[in-house]
């Protein structure tokens, strides 16, 4: 008897919980994409976003899909361009470990933030806009399947000298990635972007004297991007 009372009295709590619990998270869903955007750009990406325990600035719907198109394209070499820690470097190279082949080729003009060390990682630290990184690339990815992440300098300026010094590596139906591009969609009243233009100018610039190369939307299915018209695909050479 005891024990059906307490049963009864645990499962009339539990009812009553139930709207409580609602009311708190129908507030969280009444938030919109713009508002997740903001707030996990201000609270979440830069201190409390890890891989592994390394720093990983991303947006997770949008390294979901690198995985997707890793395995489908399963490059040869995976150009990224901006380690910062390294969080999206072992991210890369930890799937290509997965696939059983492939390099991570970083490129970063400031090492002190990146203690990492892999196997499939090669680090090149300079700019990007230097001839000798640029040349060294070239030798790596002679005869390579090869794809770029574009995350170091996000002026106008500097995306589209990456995408014009960069862009001739990327093979056949593969992809030059250009994230954050979404600092060019804020408004200065979200605290969030430059006052400058920066990587989804560089994009629509680049796209209209590139032909060879397409802004695949689908890879923006999630609608949760840092990365608008940031999926560039080779389509022709
Ligand atoms: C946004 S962080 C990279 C974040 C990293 N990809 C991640 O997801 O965790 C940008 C990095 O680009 C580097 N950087 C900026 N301008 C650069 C340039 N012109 N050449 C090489 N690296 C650059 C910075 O030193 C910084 O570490």
């Amino acid at each position: 008897m005891a024990t059906i009372i307490s049963r009864i009295k645990r499962v009339a709590g539990m009812l009553r919980e139930r709207p409580l619990r609602r009311a708190e998270y129908d507030e969280r869903f009444s938030m919109s994409l713009r508002q997740w955007l903001i707030m996990h750009q201000k609270e979440i990406v830069f201190d409390k976003m890890t891989w592994m325990g390394t720093k990983i600035w991303k947006n997770p719907f949008d390294i979901w899909i690198y995985q997707e198109i890793l395995h489908e394209i399963k490059p040869d070499v995976v150009i990224e361009i901006g380690s910062a820690y390294g969080g999206s470097t072992r991210y890369l190279a930890d799937l290509l470990d997965l696939l059983g082949n492939g390099m991570v080729v970083s490129i970063d003009i400031d090492r002190s933030k990146y203690h990492l060390e892999h196997k499939r990682v090669i680090a090149l630290t300079g700019n990007s806009s230097d001839p000798g990184i640029i040349s060294r690339v070239e030798e790596i990815c002679s005869g390579k399947k090869t794809m770029i992440i574009q995350d170091g300098g996000h002026s106008k300026a500097q995306v589209l000298s990456d995408l014009e010094n960069y862009s001739r590596f990327v093979s056949l139906n593969s992809y030059f990635i250009v994230e954050d591009g979404i600092v060019d969609l804020f408004y200065p009243e979200d605290g969030l972007g430059f006052s400058e233009q920066g990587p989804l100018a560089a994009i629509e610039e680049f796209v209209s004297r590139h032909p060879e190369f397409q802004v695949d939307e689908s890879r923006e299915r999630y609608l949760m991007t840092y990365n608008p018209k940031g999926f560039l695909r080779r389509i022709s050479v």
